[in-house]
This record gives structure tokens, sequence and C-alpha cells, in this order.
């Protein structure tokens, strides 16, 4: 359960990111435990939260990392990854972000398409290098998740179709330059039931025998992230149920010798520890509705406007045992600008800190400065 040393907190100007580092480092200890049990590899997506800190705290649990641009593999390099421990992801690599990453000598790209698969091989072939290959197979699974965050369907712009698979090996087992040697999913995010990973499972199966088949031989399985939190209930649930999500895999895949499974989680990962912190501006009676307005705003955190996703608020500094029905809203000239509506709350007034929980994974990684606003700062729990 996150801890909010409040005393602390009322003291830093608002809004900010608030990270409570022995939840995290719970569980990391829990992820690297369990994965351990099964001899997993876990690569955390940086996507989630490049925060430096974050990121050398995840190193130090063992974990590598999964990017999807140049600057995280240079976020990762940053914090003492080596490039052995750095997967490269993304439908759009530019020529620049795939010499660094050879230049790093990463463990894998994960390539989504034969264009990008020839660019690779063609720029290996200038630096003399050998680029070690997954292909990333859109394995038309529906995560039953956001539309935004579903990326394993046919019509998504990840990956390559089933159809394409034998063209794709044989192209790439004849370039110089490319060593194929995985196979990489990613079905999307957010996802709560076993049976998305139970279909996901399948069809790892079969496309590991198509790939065989096919003359390549396979060591790396990676089977991405998507594993969800409970957003309406941080508190009981502040760690995803790592220990079942694993033993999934593991009763459900059957590899050969030599084959690893890799998984790549974000949201799981840094989600509950990270709170977004802001102060209520005022209190607003409108025609039908109470609007609290707080001093964070979209540009801090995009994702109710962007998913219209739900986020608990508490408010931290409320001592009222009556409580009342609000929309929580920020000063960003956005009617997207809203928290969370018709939430019930304690009495709020002007001055009142509230907590936005569970903003850890796609938090302060999406922030902007629109609107010119500053970029909430980042306080860790144990740097108070
Ligand atoms: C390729 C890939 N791997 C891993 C992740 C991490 O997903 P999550 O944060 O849901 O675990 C993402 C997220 O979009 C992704 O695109």
């Amino acid at each position: 359960m996150a801890y909010f040393p409040l005393e602390e907190l009322r003291k830093i100007e608002t809004p900010y990111y608030y990270y409570d580092m022995s939840l995290l480092r719970s569980t990391l200890q829990t992820v690297a435990e369990q994965a351990g049990k099964y001899g997993f590899y876990v690569h955390y997506a940086i996507k989630a939260n490049p925060n430096h800190k974050i990121l050398e705290t995840v190193r130090n649990y063992g974990l590598g990392v999964d990017c999807v641009s140049g600057g995280e593999i240079r976020a990762a390099l940053d914090a003492g990854f080596t490039g052995g421990q750095i997967m490269f992801a993304g439908v759009g690599k530019t020529d620049a972000e795939i010499e660094l990453a050879l230049d790093a000598n990463i463990k894998c790209f994960n390539v989504e398409s034969v264009p990008e698969l020839e660019n690779i091989n063609a720029i290996a072939s200038r630096m003399n290098r050998m680029a070690h290959v997954a292909v990333r197979i859109n394995p038309d699974v529906d995560a039953h998740t956001h539309q935004y965050i579903t990326t394993g369907l046919k019509e998504n712009k990840f990956g390559i179709g089933l159809d394409l698979l034998d063209e794709f090996v044989a192209k790439a087992l004849k370039m110089k330059n490319i060593d194929l040697c995985g196979v990489h999913f990613h079905i999307g995010s957010q996802i709560c039931d076993k049976e998305p990973f139970e279909m996901l499972c399948d069809k790892v199966t079969d496309v590991l025998a198509a790939m065989e088949k096919a003359g390549a031989l396979i060591s790396i399985v990676d089977v991405g992230g998507g594993l969800g939190i409970d957003y309406n209930d941080p508190d009981a649930n502040s760690m995803a149920d790592f220990e079942s999500y694993f033993k999934l895999f593991a009763d459900r895949l059957r590899l050969k010798p030599g084959q690893q499974l890799h998984f790549e989680p974000g949201r799981s990962i840094v989600g509950q520890c990270g709170s977004l912190i802001t102060k209520v501006l005022y209190v607003k009676e409108g025609a039908s509705k109470k609007f609290i307005i707080v001093d964070a705003g979209m540009n801090d955190l995009m994702r109710p406007a962007l998913y219209r996703a739900h986020h608990k608020i508490d408010n931290l500094t409320s001592t009222s045992a009556v409580d009342d029905v609000y929309d929580v809203v920020g000063p960003v000239c956005e009617s997207a600008d809203c928290f969370a509506a018709d939430e019930r709350l304690p009495l709020t007034e002007r001055g009142d800190l509230l907590a936005i929980r569970s903003a850890g994974a796609y938090g302060e990684a999406m922030a902007s400065c629109y609107n010119c606003r500053k970029l909430p700062a980042s306080i860790f729990s144990d740097g108070l």
C-alpha cells in the first residue's frame, strides 16, 4: 500500500509526481522472485516511466529494458544498463536510432516489417556488425482493452501478419548481417483477464512450429507486456498478481531447450508507486455540478483525456466526515481536461491536497508543456 508523508508533501510546490520507492522496490523484488522461479527474463518497458532514478532502481533488481526509441536507449545506457540488456522495438526506427543500437551492441531488434529488416541489414553491413533480430508477430489476439492500447489485432499497425511470416523468414535467412534469433509479441496493455494471455500462448506455440518449419533457429521468445493494475482500488491491490501471471506462461507454453522466455512489463511495475499530487485552487458551483479545480492539468497526466481512464482520487488533507460528488478538473483550456466526473470525495476546500493515484506509468512519461505550463517535478519518498 502506498504511503504519503503528508507533512513533507505539503511543503512542496504542486503539481508533482510522488513515487513511493519502497512500493516500487517490493514490486521489483516480487517480479524478480516470481520470474526467477522459472528462469524467465524480464525487460522493463521504459516507455511507462523513463525517470532516471526509477531506471536505476529497476537495474538494481537485475531486469533488462525494452526501448522504443533512440532516446530510450540513451536513457537506459545513462542508467547503467548494458547493450546486452536492451531490446529495441517500434514500427518506425530511424537510421540514426539503428546505428545507435548497433553501436551499443543491443541484445535484439524487434522488427516489424520487411523494409525495416532490409534497412537494418544495410546499416549493419555498412558498420560491419551483426544485428540480432526478433520478428514481431501480429497474432490477431483481442486483448479486450481500450482501442488505443490494443496492439495485437489484424487492423493494428504493429507486427507482421502470420500470412507474411514465411516471406519474412526466407528473406532474413539470406541476409548476411541479420541473425534471426527471436519472435516477439505484444497484444496490448492494461489486460486484466487470463484469457488473452492464454490465447497468446497458443499462438506462440503455433508460430514457433512455423518458424522451425521455415528453418529459423529461435532462442528468444518475447511475449511483451500488458499485465493490468487495479486503478479503482490501488490500496487493496497495490501489486499486480505476478505469481499467477508467470505461472500461466510456465504452465501453458512448452519451449524447446535453449529457448528463453522474455517479458516486457511496464505499467504493472511502476503504475501503483506513483501519484500526481495537486492542490485545490477553487471549488466552483456549476449549473448542475460542483467542480474541484486543481492546479494539475491534462498536460501533467494525459490518460483521463486520452483514454477516458479512471484514476482513484484521494483528498489527503480533508478531515470532513461528510462527502459530496464533484467533477475534478484542471486549468487547461480544453473540456477534456477532466480527471474524474462524478467522483465522491470528502468535503473539499481551496488549499486541500489531492493524490491522483496509480499514475506511475504513462503519467510523467507523457507530460507536456501544453498551455506553456511547466513540466511536473518528480519527488521520491526516499529523497524527502
Ligand atoms: C512492445 C511493447 N512492449 C511492452 C509494452 C509495455 O506494456 P505494459 O505497460 O502494458 O506492460 C508496450 C506498451 O505499449 C509495448 O508497446
